[in-house]
């Protein structure tokens, strides 16, 4: 018997690599405003077909894709190579909605792969379980025509065993002809009018894919206690590292939007800022987990500009700071005031991101003594050890006096997003 029962794939790389682009990008892309839109509007097969009929992204340049997010300083990327509308952007021979019978006429997966590859980006397929196109997928209380009451009396006939097989022959495709690093299925919701493990038959599923990719890392929503690589909290940062039933770190990534959908949607405008996504990749990685950034890309095949500005300045940022990201986890020395550590177990550095600009002085838990060298990673410029002598701690109000070491900052923040002070552990 193995430790784990469904197995278990590489998590090393990732855990290093830490940074990974989301695309979301499908039919829902031409009505652009987000990628439940059959669901939310209960939109029919018909109905929904315009868009098929007109999806032709001329400008899709792959290429450009891996550029840009290999300048973000992303390490993998997970395309979602079917959403829950169906639609295929591979040419399966399982279906025919796919993207070769759209005017495109093309396979947009098979170009994309070899582009980020080229860039030396890892490959992760989003696959839906969902799926609101197929004649056997059951009506459920997700499912676009789930109030048609004439209709849920029509399709009765329907048999989840076929639909079954049919993503059992989809995910067989894509991992024989990809091998793609990382598996990430979407989602259960077992229960009344859901749909869980019996329906998609999971176990079966996860055998299949351990056989063909063994090291492959698979997320955690296939509805079967005890499987998966890594957990997946959505739009939100937990408030510390999630933890396993026995109390152990859980691999984990937070996947997150840059505005409130994960499909192109041209009139949304919560767009976080390119400061605020510097906070979540590293409050992340202070807590021992990745961050999956998304980007929906047009109908013609682009990435929207607001979404290249952002990707454009997080590269920025992680040009002269990405030594804080990679390779990092948490530390276990106590965060001051709106600050993250993280920490390089295998060059015993600690790095101290600092949120808000302090005045001149950060004091540190903990670390008395205990520190070599410190300097600003932008421009490597020092940072002194000031050391806190036992009347300041009088005056600063720190009880503990000998476990604080205090460093000297300059008065005014340097022209950096998010400065980071770099400090080498003795
Ligand atoms: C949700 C949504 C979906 C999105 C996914 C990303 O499960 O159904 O639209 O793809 O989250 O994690």
């Amino acid at each position: 018997m193995p430790e784990h029962k469904y197995g278990k794939g590489d998590t090393g790389w990732f855990q290093k690599d830490r940074f990974g682009l989301f695309i979301h990008w499908g039919l829902y892309a031409l009505p652009a405003r987000h990628e439940w839109v059959r669901n939310r509007e209960c939109i029919t097969n018909e109905n929904y077909q315009k868009y098929f009929d007109h999806f032709d992204p001329d400008l899709y340049d792959p290429k450009e894709w891996a550029r840009l997010a290999k300048n973000a300083g992303m390490k993998y990327f997970v395309i979602t190579t079917k959403h829950h509308e169906g639609f295929c952007l591979w040419d399966s021979k399982y279906t025919d909605y796919k993207a070769p019978n759209t005017p495109h006429g093309k396979d947009l997966l098979k170009p994309m792969v070899e582009a980020f590859r080229a860039e030396g980006i890892k490959v992760g397929f989003y696959y839906s379980l969902l799926d609101w196109h197929h004649p056997d997928y059951t009506i459920d209380s997700k499912h676009p025509q789930r109030d048609d009451k004439e209709f849920r009396e029509r399709e009765k006939g329907r048999d989840i065993t076929k639909y079954a097989e049919y993503l059992y022959n989809q995910t067989e495709e894509l991992l024989t002809l990809y091998k793609p690093e990382i598996f990430w299925y979407d989602f259960s919701f077992p229960g009344e009018d859901g749909k869980g493990r019996e329906d998609w038959q999971s176990e079966k599923l996860i055998a299949m894919i351990r056989r063909i990719c063994p090291d492959i890392i698979i997320d955690n929503r296939l509805d079967l206690p005890g499987c998966g690589d890594f957990v997946t909290p959505e739009q939100f940062q937990p408030r510390t590292a999630p933890l396993d039933k026995d109390g152990n770190p859980e691999v984990w990534e937070a996947c997150q939007t840059l505005s409130g959908s994960w499909g192109y949607h041209r009139d949304e405008q919560t767009w976080k800022s390119p400061t605020q996504l510097i906070w979540m990749l590293v409050d992340g990685v202070s807590k021992g987990g990745n961050l999956l950034l998304n980007v929906g890309p047009t109908g013609r095949g682009e990435f929207d500009y607001r979404a290249r500005e952002r990707l454009e300045k997080i590269g920025e940022w992680m040009k002269y700071n990405s030594r804080s990201i990679y390779g990092c986890g948490a530390s276990e020395y106590e965060s001051p005031a709106d600050c993250r550590l993280t920490y390089n177990k295998e060059t015993n550095r600690l790095y101290l991101h600092i949120f808000n600009w302090p005045f001149k002085h950060i004091h540190l838990k903990g670390l008395r003594g205990k520190i070599k060298y410190a300097q600003f990673l932008h421009d490597a410029s020092e940072v002194r050890i000031k050391g806190l002598e036992p009347w300041q701690h009088q005056n600063s109000g720190a009880k503990e006096a000998d476990d604080y070491e205090m460093i000297e900052l300059p008065i005014v923040k340097p022209a950096v997003d998010v400065p980071v002070v770099e400090l080498f552990l003795k």
